[in-house]
């Protein structure tokens, strides 16, 4: 088997940081050892990899992604291969995709689309997640079968009536299922009804720019939503993961269920940290790039969600990551902000974002890899394979560069994208050289990984409770 070494870097886990070599035989790590010691000195490799003065860490981990998701009449535009490039790129090695249940059709039709899209093609390791669009007799059931195959959460959505909206009593059966088989319920926690009258009357009245996107789907919605999904979670006696929580209500409603001691966690995404309702104002048509659901809110919101990840009441950040095209894509909705397809892009960008917040005094070091890496594989069962250095995990490595300044733009980024949600903005870090199990997928601007790398990971049930 090869054996690489990373000498000399300092190893950064969610636990600690020492200054330490990392020992890799094939896909694994195998051993680490402090830089300089008769142990580490005595390793032989077929490579050794210099990260003097930067950053050893384990690959990101997004647990929130949506490659190539039909959405709003047309498709999100990264590809499993392009977006997993962009995502290696961006220091991130494993991504958790949703896979969709459509109304009508089976949670087993909807996995399959799904492996189909990734099979072969994908830059890094990926996992699904399963959307419950139509819960019924046989999907519950069906939650099982997904569970025993490693997909172990499903997402439902109090929002997007029509699509993928679910009722209370839909909601409460499949939480009902997931405290019986060990599924993770996710939720997306905004009240749908009570926006789309809000839309309705906002077209009405003439308001169709996208910053009225943001007006409609009110705070007030998203709290209620997430004060709703926590009572049914409890009644179902079932854990509750909140997926984009972008309000301070919403964050507040998390926190007095955890004070309760109730198994309720919240992922909020770099998007609501860095970005506001100011960008969803912006003239002419620009705010439709900044469209998505829960929006963008005012930036006072912002403290109360780094807040909420200093004190844990949020857990992960996540990317949400589901771009569409401002020209083809966005342009759907010019004249009804309600037909612009809802997401942003950003899988390259959430390590880099993250560690500017370190440098920005918001979060530690060890705390930015326990958002970004090791919380995500432990909430969604591939801990400690991914997530970690420690001997036996697998060689998802980042040699990160911490003093490295970028300029995000979509001239220089890999998403399959045409515009960059942070265009224009000074970050300081960035990843150097990429391995995913073993293998460097990226080194500095060269892409050295191919598609088909990439492998579906099963994974086990909420390690986080
Ligand atoms: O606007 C968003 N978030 N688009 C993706 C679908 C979802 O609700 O996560
Ligand atoms: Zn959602
Ligand atoms: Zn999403």
């Amino acid at each position: 088997m090869p054996r690489t070494v990373i000498r000399g870097g300092l190893v950064i886990t969610a636990a600690e940081e020492m200054h330490a070599d990392v020992l890799i035989e094939g896909e694994q790590v195998v051993a680490l050892a402090a830089t300089g010691s008769d142990v580490a000195d005595g390793w032989t490799a077929d490579r050794v990899i210099d990260a003097t003065g930067q950053y050893v860490i384990p690959g990101g981990v997004d647990a929130h992604t949506h490659m190539q998701l039909p959405f709003g009449g047309t498709e999100a535009s990264d590809t499993f291969e392009t977006g997993t490039r962009a995502a290696a790129f961006g220091g991130t090695t494993t991504i958790v995709d949703f896979a969709v249940q459509s109304v009508g059709s089976s949670l087993r039709a909807g996995l399959d689309a799904w492996h189909a899209k990734a099979a072969g093609v994908c830059a890094i390791d990926y996992a699904f997640h399963m959307i419950l669009g139509d819960v019924n007799e046989s999907s519950l059931k069906e939650m099982d079968l997904l569970v025993g195959e490693g997909v172990t959460s499903f997402k439902l959505f109090m929002a997007y009536p029509g699509v993928f909206y679910s009722d209370d009593g839909q909601i409460l059966r499949a939480m009902q299922r997931g405290a019986d088989n060990g599924g993770l319920i996710m939720m997306h926690a905004e009240n749908g009804i009570a926006i789309d009258v809000l839309v309705e009357q906002a077209l009405a009245a003439g308001k169709t720019d996208p910053r009225y996107h943001g007006e409609v789907r009110r705070e007030l919605l998203e709290a209620e939503a997430t004060h709703r999904a926590i009572k049914l979670a409890q009644v179902a006696g079932s854990p509750l993961y909140v997926v984009h929580v972008s309000a301070a209500s919403a964050v507040a409603e998390l926190a007095r269920a955890r004070d309760e001691g109730l198994p309720v966690f919240g992922e909020t995404c770099p998007q609501y940290l860095y970005l506001s309702t100011d960008n969803l104002a912006e003239p002419g048509f620009e705010g439709a790039k900044y469209v998505c659901s829960t929006p963008l809110r005012p930036r006072e919101h912002q403290a109360a969600l780094w807040r909420g990840l200093r004190t844990n009441d949020l857990q992960v950040v996540s990317t949400d990551h589901c771009p569409f095209c401002f020209t083809g894509q966005k342009d759907l909705g010019r004249g009804d902000f309600s037909k612009i397809p809802n997401g942003l892009p950003g899988v390259e960008n959430r390590m880099d974002l993250l560690h500017q917040a370190v440098l920005d005094g918001h979060l530690t070091r060890r705390r930015w890899i326990e958002i970004a890496c090791a919380t995500p594989a432990r909430m969604f069962g591939l801990y400690p394979r991914k997530g970690t250095v420690t001997p036996g995990a697998d060689a998802d490595l980042v040699v990160y560069d911490p003093t490295a300044v970028q300029t995000v733009s979509a001239a220089t980024h890999h998403m399959n994208v045409d515009y960059s949600a942070y265009e224009g903005r000074q970050l300081t870090g960035r990843a150097r050289t990429v391995l995913s199990r073993g293998t460097v997928v990226v080194d500095g601007d060269a892409y050295l990984g191919r598609a088909g790398h990439g492998r579906y990971q099963q994974r086990s049930t909420c390690q986080y409770l």
